[in-house]
């Protein structure tokens, strides 16, 4: 009887799966690779419903509430707010899952400054996304905060620096680390290294590692 089908058919099956499986692969590879939260949230800088220049604000803090621009068209918007009660909906940037704990109270409250999460939003002009968000970015703080720990009084000052801090009155104020053998009260200035040890110690600080820490 003659053959139907011709020889190299045999290998279709094996070539089919082959190539299957290199397509499959590459297309996870690519998703795991480009769809990570540093790709897809950083950055995101989404238009709102009426343009709110963090920027320009935060250098007039203090001014008089008598200059709003009560014509300007913008703010049309939070005019008809204003009228009917039905709140302006501004897009929310930053958004943990549901299956993630988050608190800002136990952060801000405990030395970590909104710059650290946020950057800094008062020299934004239109606010974006700054920081990954991830869990692998949540766990490099919390493995050592001591990186980011500053005084409670700068937690809102977006633009504090380490060198800031004047060692004789920061060790005053706080001590530094049992271990520390030299008087920091004498150095030049502090990094945020012994800034954030000497806080870690004296405050207790222990963020939790442990999964239930955040997934509850
Ligand atoms: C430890 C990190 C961290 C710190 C510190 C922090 N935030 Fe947040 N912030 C977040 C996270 C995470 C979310 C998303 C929360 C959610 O999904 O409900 C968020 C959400 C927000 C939002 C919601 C608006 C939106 O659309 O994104 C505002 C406003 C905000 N933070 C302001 C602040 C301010 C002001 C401070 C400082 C006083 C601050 N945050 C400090 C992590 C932080
Ligand atoms: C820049 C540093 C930093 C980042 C980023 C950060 N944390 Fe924290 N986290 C802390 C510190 C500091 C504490 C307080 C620890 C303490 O009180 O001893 C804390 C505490 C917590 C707690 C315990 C709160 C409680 O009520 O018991 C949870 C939950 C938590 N963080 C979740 C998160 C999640 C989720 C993220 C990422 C979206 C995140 N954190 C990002 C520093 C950080
Ligand atoms: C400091 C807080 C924190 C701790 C501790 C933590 N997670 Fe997460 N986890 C998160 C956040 C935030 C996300 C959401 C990430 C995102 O939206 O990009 C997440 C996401 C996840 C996801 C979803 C898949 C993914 O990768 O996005 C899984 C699964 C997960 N965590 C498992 C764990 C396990 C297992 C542990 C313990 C070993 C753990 N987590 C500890 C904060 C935490």
């Amino acid at each position: 009887m003659a053959n139907f089908f011709p020889r190299w058919t045999n290998w279709l099956p094996l070539k089919i799966a082959i190539c299957g499986t290199v397509v499959v692969c590459g297309l996870t590879g690519a998703t795991w690779y480009y769809i990570t939260p540093k790709y897809t949230r950083v950055g995101y800088q989404p238009i709102q419903p009426v343009p709110f220049p963090h920027d320009i604000h935060v250098a007039q803090l203090g001014m008089d509430c008598t200059q709003v621009q009560k014509d300007n068209p913008k703010l049309e918007p939070v005019r008809a707010s204003w009228k009917t009660g039905q709140p302006v909906e501004w897009v929310q940037l930053h958004r943990t899952p549901d299956y993630v704990y988050y608190n800002h109270a136990a952060h801000v409250n405990r030395g970590i400054s909104c710059a650290s999460c946020h950057g800094q939003v008062n020299r934004m002009g239109i606010m974006h996304h700054d920081k990954p968000h991830s869990m692998a970015w949540c766990l490099e703080c919390h493995r050592h905060p001591e990186n980011f720990l500053r005084p409670e009084t700068q937690i809102t000052n977006l633009d504090w620096k380490p060198d800031w801090e004047k060692p004789a009155e920061f060790v005053a104020k706080y001590g530094q680390p049992t271990e520390a053998t030299d008087d920091w009260a004498k150095k030049q200035k502090l990094t945020q290294e012994e800034i954030g040890q000497t806080l870690k110690e004296r405050w207790n600080i222990q963020p939790p590692l442990n999964c239930q820490g955040c997934h509850r």
